[in-house]
């Protein structure tokens, strides 16, 4: 939701370098986009419609400074308009911001500014007139903290003043980390962005604002103290942020699967005991996360209840706080999450520490909030995942997931062992003849307007998250049901031709989707199995190993790859949908 990124340092083409940082967070807000720094003695702004992306290489290079400040947008007050772009002036033209998140109170704050002085429709425009205004009486510091004392919401915004060689950043709910070069500092919403220059950062903590002049200095808004913060090292890589020789993002992400798995399984034992014996003593275990890491914890019930014998709730983290009523110190809840910072999550996990509850997160991102705010957290290990559609995330989570469930049981190097076997049994999979395949399956049915796609047990999560991957990158109407329903209702829509997915496992409920994929075929659809056996109600077969319980592993695959082929074959970019962006911190 937004990516902002700046630059306080050495270098004298930070505008240049301000760019190509938000050109890898773009994944992060693709409506507009824009840059300011002090040049000539003059705050110089450029904003536009559109994507960071198209801006060439160089495009400031007669524009010298040493600082710089810049945001891709992902709109959310105020439509797609330069205006609304960030970043935002004071009425002098003297302070610039930009931000990321929502200010609740934006309305009475412009009431009392007076309407007449504002030039966008955003919510982020009023800390910069009010800025402005305590500017005028008092330092800049001191104006940027009795501003930020009016702010109601979750926010994380940097802001620049005319005539001040020194960077001002403040955090409360949105993500905001510091990169620390040789003589020169990253802000950013995200670490890929500065990953490049520096693999040393100093995470943002909600309610604390950060200075940044020839150093950087750390300090609490509750109390105004100086605090010492630990440097820490992050182990990516810059190219594992890159597309390298792919297309795109989701498909390079979706071909990394063939290692990724094997990461998840990257655990300290010691971490894994110290959780499994949380999860033993919980009373109430609770699952939640958001869009396909939600879909990733149903499948965790799955998990829970085939191989550790136990039971767990799962509610989407949106609604998980109308259920506080059953939370109670013993209890646990367990968020999902790829990039720790979702707000639906967060909110959760206010609800139930409200309760005295504990809470176990599964991320990708190290030193996320989510995973900061856990008193238990495990990494998934899956390295940077910037295109918008979670692939390799999903995977990583659900076997993190799986090896739990083992665990419980007692059988970790079991799991271990049976995922090794999964994360071979994908390598083999995602060969050349493979991707061929799917993409001419793709062809076919690229026309098609709706897409019905069906599983049991732990595969009807997996109809839901394919629906989900279908839906937001190719547009067409998808939906998952559990293949039992069809019967109760949906089947009311296939006519002849309606592309169906069909996700058979080699397990116990086998016959049961046979036939329900025979009552579709009877109604006229054109089936593509997803399975590792052939059967003759299939007009396409794609085949997949056979893995016992962690088929939604192999099975949720092919499909990430239909949503791609669907995207490109119509002329779509995978990596970014319409109206969505990766890591939502908005409510
Ligand atoms: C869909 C997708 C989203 C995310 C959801 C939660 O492909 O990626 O549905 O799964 O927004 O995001 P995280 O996992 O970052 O909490």
């Amino acid at each position: 939701m937004c990516g902002i990124f700046a630059y306080k340092g050495k270098r004298d083409t930070s505008l240049d370098l301000v760019v190509k940082g938000l050109q890898k967070l773009e994944y992060r807000g693709y409506d507009s986009w824009g840059v300011a720094s002090e040049i000539d003695d003059n705050i110089f702004v450029e904003k536009s419609t559109g994507k960071i992306s198209e801006v060439k290489e160089g495009a400031f290079a007669d524009k010298k400074s040493h600082m710089a400040i810049g945001h891709t947008r992902w709109a959310t007050h105020g439509g797609v308009t330069e205006e609304n772009a960030h970043p935002h002036l004071d009425g002098d033209g003297e302070i610039a911001i930009v931000h990321n998140g929502i200010i609740e109170n934006f309305q009475e704050i412009r009431d009392e500014l007076g309407h007449g002085i504002f030039k966008s429709e955003t919510d982020t425009e009023v800390i910069a007139q009010l800025i402005g205004k305590y500017r005028k009486e008092m330092d800049f510091k001191e104006a940027v903290l009795k501003t930020i004392e009016r702010l109601e919401g979750r926010y994380a915004i940097v802001v620049m003043n005319k005539g001040e060689e020194f960077l001002i950043a403040a955090r409360r709910g949105s993500p905001l980390i510091v990169g620390v070069g040789e003589d020169e500092y990253f802000l950013a919403s995200d670490i890929p962005a500065f990953l490049e220059y520096t693999q040393d950062v100093n995470y943002l903590d909600d309610n604390e604002l950060v200075v940044v002049d020839g150093g950087i200095e750390f300090f609490s808004l509750e109390t105004g103290e100086k605090i010492e913060k630990r440097l820490v090292n992050i182990d990516w890589q810059a190219e594992s942020a890159e597309k390298g020789d792919y297309d795109h993002y989701m498909l390079k992400e979706i071909m990394e699967q063939k290692e990724t798995i094997l990461r998840a399984l990257n655990q300290d034992e010691d971490q894994i005991n110290t959780v499994v014996e949380a999860i033993k003593n919980a009373r109430g275990t609770f699952f939640s996360g958001c869009g396909t890491a939600g879909k990733v914890c149903m499948t965790g019930e799955y998990f829970f209840a085939a191989i550790a014998d136990r039971h767990v709730n799962f509610q989407p983290a949106s609604e998980f706080p109308i259920y506080h009523h059953f939370l109670r110190p013993e209890s646990l809840l367990v968020t999902v999450s790829q990039s720790g910072e979702t707000a639906d999550v967060l909110e959760a996990m206010e609800v139930a520490k409200s309760k005295g509850s504990k809470v176990l997160s599964l991320v990708n991102v190290e030193g996320s909030t989510i995973s900061r705010e856990s008193d238990y957290s495990l990494l998934i290990n899956a390295g940077p995942e910037k295109a918008v559609a979670s692939t390799k995330a999903t995977t990583s989570q659900l076997a993190l997931l799986l090896l739990l469930a083992y665990a419980i049981k007692g059988q970790l190097q079991e799991g271990r062992r049976h995922l090794s076997e999964v994360g071979s049994q994908i390598n083999d999979m995602l060969n050349p003849r493979f991707l061929t395949y799917i993409k001419e399956v793709a062809e076919k049915v690229k026309e098609a307007n709706d897409l019905y796609i069906i599983g049991k047990a732990e595969n009807y999560p997996m109809a839901l998250e394919a629906a989900i991957k279908i839906q937001e990158v190719s547009y067409i109407h998808a939906q998952g049901f559990p293949a039992g329903e069809l019967k109760h209702g949906p089947i009311a829509l296939i006519t002849e031709g309606t592309p169906c997915l069909s996700i058979i496992a080699n397990d116990e409920v086998k016959a049961d989707v046979i036939n329900n994929t025979i009552e579709l075929k009877s109604r006229g659809a054109y089936i593509i199995g997803i399975a590792p056996e052939n059967n003759d109600v299939f007009d396409e077969w794609i085949k997949v190993p056979d893995v016992g319980v962690a088929s939604p592993l192999v099975n949720i695959i092919p499909i990430q790859l239909l949503a791609y082929y669907l995207s490109t074959l119509k002329g779509l970019d995978p990596d970014m949908p319409r109206n969505l962006a990766k890591s939502v911190t908005v409510k």
